[in-house]
């Protein structure tokens, strides 16, 4: 008989193995990125840069800049403030995934 007890360190693994991207950029946010630039990444104004299909890296990078304020701009700057770390991470995965 498999007792239950014996299955919990196997969940355990499985759950600890789902990849990051299975999680959903928190919607709330993402919705005011979305405002600028475009609700598939593609912004329709010509002075935002699109961020479908962008590098996870690059666009990771670019939000550490702008909170740091390495890379200054006013908009982003407060934007990237209202994002913690594992929040950039996530929604630099989402438009890294969206089709160019
Ligand atoms: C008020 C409009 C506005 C909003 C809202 C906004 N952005 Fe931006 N974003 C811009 C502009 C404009 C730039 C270009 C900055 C520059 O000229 O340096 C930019 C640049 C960026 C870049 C760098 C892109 C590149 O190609 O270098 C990233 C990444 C980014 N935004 C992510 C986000 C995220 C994530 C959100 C939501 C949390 C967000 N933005 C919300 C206007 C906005």
């Amino acid at each position: 008989m498999i007792r239950t007890s014996h299955l919990l360190p196997l969940l355990a693994c499985l759950i600890a193995a789902t990849p990051a991207s299975a999680q959903q950029p928190n919607r709330a946010l993402i919705l005011e990125c979305m405002a600028c630039h475009g609700d598939d990444g593609i912004a329709k104004d010509k002075d935002v840069p699109h961020l479908a299909g962008q590098n996870y890296d690059y666009l990771l990078k670019q939000m550490r800049d702008f909170q740091k304020g390495r890379r200054p701009h006013k908009e982003m700057r407060v934007m990237s403030r209202l994002m913690d770390d594992a929040e950039m991470q996530e929604i630099a995965d989402f438009y890294a995934r969206l089709p160019r």
